[in-house]
């Protein structure tokens, strides 16, 4: 339904119209005011889009580098060990970042991992090596799908969709995972 009309009729189906617009805020059948931040709904709804494939993609890389930390074994485990345990930390607070700017957007963020399998660009790969040099490559190959995927998506922001908000937090992202992947690509040289 139309936004304007839907205020109409939820006014006019108030038997008793209340005095105040504070007082109208305060109750829970009234409209909530949609976000105005200089972005029309529809883009900004877009963006929201973009950020939960970016979550997705974070979370599912997220479970992966715990799973790395977890199971990595050789004579480098306790060194990659707690390499993957920052790095799954650091992927637990990107993964709240985007959800929150998926918020500050007025939007819904993804929270199921039903949600985040079906909308994330990476392979969950159950059947990844244990051998640490295969784990580390296989992390690599993902930052570097991530930076690719993200180099694209802040564009689009944007270009786009006028967000460019989201195209700088974007891009604090890519670079966050280029220096992850720089790290992660120096122990297979
Ligand atoms: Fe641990």
């Amino acid at each position: 339904m139309d936004k304007a009309l839907h205020q109409m009729t939820s006014v006019d189906s108030q038997p008793h119209p209340r005095p105040s617009v504070a007082a109208e805020s305060s109750s829970s059948h009234m409209p909530i005011a949609p976000a105005e931040i200089g972005i029309p709904e529809k883009q900004r709804q877009a963006v929201v889009a973009i950020l939960n494939t970016v979550l997705a993609d974070e979370f599912v890389l997220y479970t992966k580098s715990r799973r790395c930390h977890w199971n990595v074994q050789g004579p480098d485990f306790s060194e990659l060990h707690e390499l993957f345990q920052k790095q799954y930390e650091q992927l637990g607070q990107i993964v709240d970042d985007v959800a929150e700017r998926a918020r500050a957007l007025d939007g819904v963020a993804a929270g199921s991992l039903e949600e985040y399998l079906r909308l994330t660009r990476l392979n969950e790969e159950p059947t990844m090596s244990y051998d640490a040099r295969g784990m580390i490559a296989a992390l690599l190959a993902d930052h570097e799908r991530l930076i690719r995927s993200l180099r694209q998506d802040l564009r689009i922001c944007s270009d786009q969709h006028g967000d460019e908000g989201t195209m700088d937090f974007l891009t604090g992202l890519m670079q966050a995972h280029e220096k992850t992947a720089w790290m992660l690509r120096a122990y297979l040289r």
